[in-house]
């Protein structure tokens, strides 16, 4: 429930399911969490850097409904629209997305639907990061009615350079009233700036193989 404007109560757009989003959530974040430390027990290295999650606010669900012409319903919220449940993954390098998402591939009520490159297929204004779509099965009910339940998960991967980026970009697009002289100017030190941590995660990766190589012939040469 929530209070808008004239503090009048308002039903939530998750409806009932909201509790579920929420479990769903802390479920999946502690068990990516659990295969960090058992790879970095394994490996010597962790898997990812860190992760976050969120349940989608309120208002910014509204805001896309009505952003694509869907009613404000559960149905949309949860069925139509797939981000209501987010993760997001920060790995130290490049090649580590591929681990992350070769271990959620593992996970048995998990299906991946949906996979964005954004590494490969870079978004005009620089945006990098590897998106997924998760079916993820659950032993409640769906919006459809069905238990047990279907529920979206949207994961985005990206190493702490994309991210450090995304989140400077982010904090630009949403700047009202900068001067448009000064935000094309913005826009293309920016895009800059993401080609050039992208070269760096190239070389950092590069580095890192290096060290790796090294380790394996010093224990080859023991
Ligand atoms: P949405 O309406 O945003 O869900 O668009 P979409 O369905 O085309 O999804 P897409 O996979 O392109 O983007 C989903 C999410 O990725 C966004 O909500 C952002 O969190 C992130 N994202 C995508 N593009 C950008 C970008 O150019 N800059 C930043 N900072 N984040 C982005
Ligand atoms: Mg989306």
């Amino acid at each position: 429930m929530e209070t808008n404007q004239k503090n009048q109560t308002i039903n939530s757009i998750y409806g009932d399911y909201q509790k579920h989003l929420c479990e769903i959530l802390e479920t999946l974040t502690n068990r990516l969490s659990k295969a960090n430390e058992t790879f970095r027990l394994k490996n010597g290295e962790a898997l990812y850097e860190h992760i976050n999650g969120r349940i989608k606010s309120e208002q910014s669900m509204r805001d896309k409904c009505r952003r694509r012409g869907l009613p404000c319903t559960p149905y949309s919220a949860l069925h139509e629209l797939t981000d209501a449940i987010g993760l997001r993954i920060v790995t130290t390098f490049r090649e580590d997305i591929n681990q992350v998402i070769e271990t959620i591939e593992h996970f048995e009520d998990c299906r991946i639907i949906e996979k964005k490159d954004y590494i490969h297929n870079v978004k005009p204004n620089g945006y990098r990061s590897y998106h997924l779509i998760l079916d993820y099965e659950t032993p409640f009910e769906d919006v459809c009615g069905h238990t047990p339940g279907h529920y979206f998960v949207e994961i985005q991967l990206r190493t702490i350079a994309m991210d450090t980026w995304a989140s400077l970009e982010h904090q630009v697009s949403y700047k009202k009233n900068i001067d448009p002289k000064r935000e094309k100017l913005i826009r293309q030190e920016l895009k800059r700036c993401a080609d050039e941590l992208a070269s760096c995660d190239i070389s950092m990766q590069t580095i890192r193989n290096l060290i790796r190589e090294d380790h394996a012939h010093e224990n080859t040469a023991r």
